[in-house]
């Protein structure tokens, strides 16, 4: 069997998929693509401009406006790509605590999703992508030649986002950052367009009593 050339990776909120899609597109030297950071692109931008989140037509009228760049990574300072808004480098403001409580409700509009999704379709039609998620295997990219559903516990999910931050030199408070995770998996689950789910083609794997190593050994084998 050929290696997959459109690897799609999707599951809920700080379940692994970042650290599994860049190791995988490192390994097979492929494109590795986060689609969250185009909505979380957006969502800064916003607040930038002073919009109100439930502002609908304005938030939809920049996402459709603006000019998102993702690019390999031009600083060896943790991040996986670099992120620039109109130009400018936004990678670290796309992870604030504002951005990240208001993503969710940015990406439940239903023309955001289509200006954003539109783009990561043609780029990941081009080939040799790792593209990670909400909606990539069901919506984004259903002919990809491997889907992974990569799922946890929120009390894991939450704990690892709690360390994660922490390593990055930010301050948390554990029981809210459970809280983030949890509402932001109620409002991706359940929005009406491009809802979170498997894809019934995915392969699912729960990372609750996994390293980040087995879950990458057992991805590796499925390609290989
Ligand atoms: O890294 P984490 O899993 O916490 O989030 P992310 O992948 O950066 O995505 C941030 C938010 O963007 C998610 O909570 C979703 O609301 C939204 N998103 C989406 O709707 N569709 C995608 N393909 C990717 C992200």
């Amino acid at each position: 069997m050929p290696i997959p050339s459109i690897i799609a990776i999707d599951g809920p909120a700080a379940s692994g998929k970042s650290t599994l899609g860049r190791r995988l597109a490192d390994s097979l030297s492929y494109l590795f693509f986060d689609t969250g950071v185009m909505y979380r692109a957006v969502t800064w931008g916003s607040l930038q401009h002073g919009l109100e989140i439930s502002d609908e037509a304005a938030v939809t009228s920049l996402a459709e406006t603006a000019q998102i760049d993702v690019r390999p990574p031009s600083k060896e300072d943790g991040r996986a790509c670099d992120v620039l808004l109109d130009g400018v480098d936004i990678t670290w403001e796309t992870r604030r605590a504002d951005v990240e409580a208001n993503v969710s409700p940015v990406s439940a509009y239903r023309d955001v999703r289509k200006a954003l999704a539109s783009q990561q379709r043609r780029i990941g039609l081009r080939g040799r992508v790792v593209m990670v998620g909400r909606d990539i295997g069901t919506v984004v990219l259903p002919e990809a030649d491997l889907k992974i559903y990569l799922d946890a516990s929120a009390p894991e999910r939450a704990s690892r986002r709690y360390k994660e931050i922490l390593q990055r030199g930010g301050q948390a408070d554990y029981d809210q950052v459970l809280a983030g995770v949890r509402s932001r998996d109620e409002i991706d689950s359940n929005r009406a367009f491009s809802p979170l789910r498997a894809a019934e083609d995915a392969v699912i794997i729960d990372s609750d009593k996994l390293s980040a190593e087995e879950v990458f050994a057992k991805v590796e084998a499925l390609c290989r």
